[in-house]
């Protein structure tokens, strides 16, 4: 994959790819644009040539050809390496891992494939097809969900699979068999219940889930599929597969709890909803959902448990950047019990009646809160707006609480600004964060500068390698600038890979810093330099390790301070007391700082 990626970024041009989406022009060294992800009247879209990166101001995104392709389509990274590949014609070899788990999934798929249908024969005049009709279930959606029976036996279907020359440690591995401890004997998993098979985007079944036919004591009444490399409960939607066109047309999926509820609501015609396969939702469900819709219904049984978990559920879809709206099955009921009673107009009115986040949340807590309940729900608001990605939503759903909740908008705007919280519980100083980005920024924009007889990026790769940044964008890039295993500078695409989608876009807008594009570029864009990298890098290292000597002198003086003088260690901390005020001096003076007195004192 990294040689395609190589090869794609060495032939593609970023102007003219992104070109053929929206229409640059050309201003200084770089292009401006329209932001093609948020309306704007003033264009505030940056492409630059010569780094070959993107940085929109107005929604924050950055990065390279690649991640403008994913963007702009909704696809994978894959599918956009892929996508650009075809178009400058680089053909796509299969690495041989690649088609070593491609041919390893096709043989799973398989595997599943024969199970289900083998248990899709045996529902036939079985209890469990009583059972499904019993619930309502019609002929089509057991069609249609593929839906069978396990026997009760426990060895019907391994033995039909070694029939068919699968190996006893295939069946085993792949989670369709057990091997029971005396004998060693295989035997079935799943064994006298209905049979729910879990069907991917493509189609494919990668797992299953069992139901049994009457309450049991000590057996859980739904039985899954264990995990496997090509099935992860974190990130498959059941229904999703049969969902996704009409997601893709008419918005909003519904997420529900369970299987069943899934089948009832899709047989009514409520083709949007998805459920998760027993577990919470999480933010790769919502990753895999956001290529088709951007908005969720969260629909979770009436109950205390199911309640508390639509609350869960609200943060990760907002933090995926979803509108969010919940609703509410009254009575008790979970949505395929209230539809099979009341019928889908009565449940058509259920998503009518569904509230959007934050007034899902105070209605919640009732209409007359007590100030503890009111702090709660003020948290609970603030956590979800600071959980927003995007500054435009965060505002949209601020106005909508001051309209309905008479919360007004600059209640938030001090809980805004701390948008990156520092992961120190001590406030970070500014001087701190600054320094780190200038010294990241230095080092990507003049990497072969010479730096005492050094090109720079290499002095700075050896010298950040021993710090720890505070701002964790910031963080992230040090450690991948610092694990550059190659005799010439990394440019900002070289790392753009191993950085997350946030991070790509704090880099990005390091190199292409607003002002110095729209502000300066007509006085000194593709002039000569008018800052000093060398002083930039030489004192924002000192200021660093002066921060970092600080920190040590004030960790020991702790340390000194809880120790009597005739503790043995007492002497060694003294010791270490003295060298540290000396180092800070030596850096001090290096900077032509002057400390003041009480500092300098210790
Ligand atoms: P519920 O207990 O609400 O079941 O579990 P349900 O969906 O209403 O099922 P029916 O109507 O009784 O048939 C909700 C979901 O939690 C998971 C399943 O995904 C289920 O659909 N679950 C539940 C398990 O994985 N194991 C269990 O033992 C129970
Ligand atoms: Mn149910």
């Amino acid at each position: 994959m990294s040689w395609l990626r190589d090869e794609v970024l060495r032939r593609a041009d970023i102007v003219e790819v992104v070109s053929e989406y929206i229409p640059l022009k050309k201003r200084g060294s770089n292009y401006w644009a329209l932001s093609p992800f948020k309306p704007e009247r003033t264009p505030s879209f940056a492409v630059s040539p010569t780094k070959q990166i993107f940085k929109c101001f107005a929604s924050g995104k950055g990065g390279d050809v690649i991640r403008f392709v994913m963007e702009m389509e909704g696809l994978s990274y894959g599918e956009a390496l892929r996508k650009l590949a075809e178009k400058y014609g680089i053909a796509v070899p299969d690495t041989q891992e690649e088609r070593y788990t491609s041919r390893e999934r096709q043989r799973y798929l398989a595997l599943y494939e024969a199970v289900v249908q083998f248990y899709q024969r045996r529902l036939t005049g079985s209890p469990a097809e009583a059972y499904l009709v019993r619930r309502g279930v019609t002929r089509e959606s057991i069609e249609r969900f593929r839906l069978g029976y396990a026997p009760p036996e426990g060895q019907a279907l391994t033995e039909y699979l070694l029939r068919l020359g699968y190996e006893e440690e295939t069946l085993v591995k792949w989670g369709v068999a057990l091997r029971q401890e005396g004998t060693g004997r295989l035997y079935d998993r799943f064994r006298g219940r209905v049979i729910f098979p879990v069907i991917e985007e493509q189609g494919g079944v990668v797992a299953l889930a069992g139901r049994l036919l009457a309450d049991e004591a000590d057996q859980p009444k739904y039985l899954n599929s264990p995990e496997t490399p090509f099935y992860r409960k974190s990130e498959v939607l059941y229904g999703l597969w049969l969902a996704r066109p009409v997601l893709r047309k008419e918005g909003a999926a519904l997420i529900v709890e369970g299987y069943m509820d899934v089948i009832s609501l899709h047989q009514a015609g409520f083709t949007q909803a998805v459920a998760t396969c027993g577990t919470a939702l999480t933010e790769e469900h919502l990753i895999r959902l956001r290529r088709y819709t951007r908005e969720v219904v969260l629909l979770y049984d009436s109950d205390s448990a199911g309640q508390a978990a639509a609350e869960r559920a609200i943060e990760p879809a907002l933090r995926a950047g979803f509108f969010v709206r919940v609703a509410h099955v009254p009575e008790g009921k979970d949505p395929d019990a209230f539809l099979q009673e009341k019928g889908p107009e009565a449940f058509q009115e259920v998503l009518h009646n569904s509230l959007s986040w934050p007034l899902y949340l105070a209605q919640r807590v009732g209409p007359t809160p007590s100030p503890q309940e009111r702090y709660t729900l003020l948290q609970k608001l603030g956590q979800g707006l600071q959980a927003l990605p995007d500054p435009y939503l965060r505002r949209a759903y601020a106005e909508e609480i001051a309209t309905s909740l008479h919360i007004p908008p600059e209640f938030w705007e001090s809980f805004e600004r701390i948008e990156a919280p520092p992961r120190s519980p001590e406030a970070v100083p500014p001087t701190r964060v600054t320094a780190e980005r200038e010294l990241l920024r230095v080092a990507f924009t003049y990497p072969e500068v010479d730096f005492g007889g050094l090109p720079l990026w290499a002095v700075l790769q050896e010298e950040l390698k021993h710090l720890t940044f505070t701002q964790p964008e910031a963080e992230a890039l040090r450690k991948a600038f610092c694990s550059w295993g190659e005799n010439r500078p990394p440019s900002l695409q070289d790392l753009m890979e191993a950085l997350l989608p946030e991070v790509q876009d704090w880099a990005t807008g390091l190199l292409l810093e607003r002002y110095t594009l729209s502000e300066h570029w007509r006085t000194w864009d593709d002039s000569p330099l008018v800052e000093d990298p060398v002083q930039i890098a030489e004192s924002n290292l000192n200021l660093l390790h002066l921060a970092h000597v600080q920190h040590l002198l004030q960790e020991n003086l702790r340390i000194l301070e809880t120790l009597l003088p005739e503790t043995p260690s007492y002497e060694e901390h003294l010791v270490l007391h003295q060298v540290l005020l000396r180092q800070r001096a030596e850096i001090a003076l290096r900077q032509g700082l002057i400390l003041p007195y009480r500092q300098a004192e210790g």
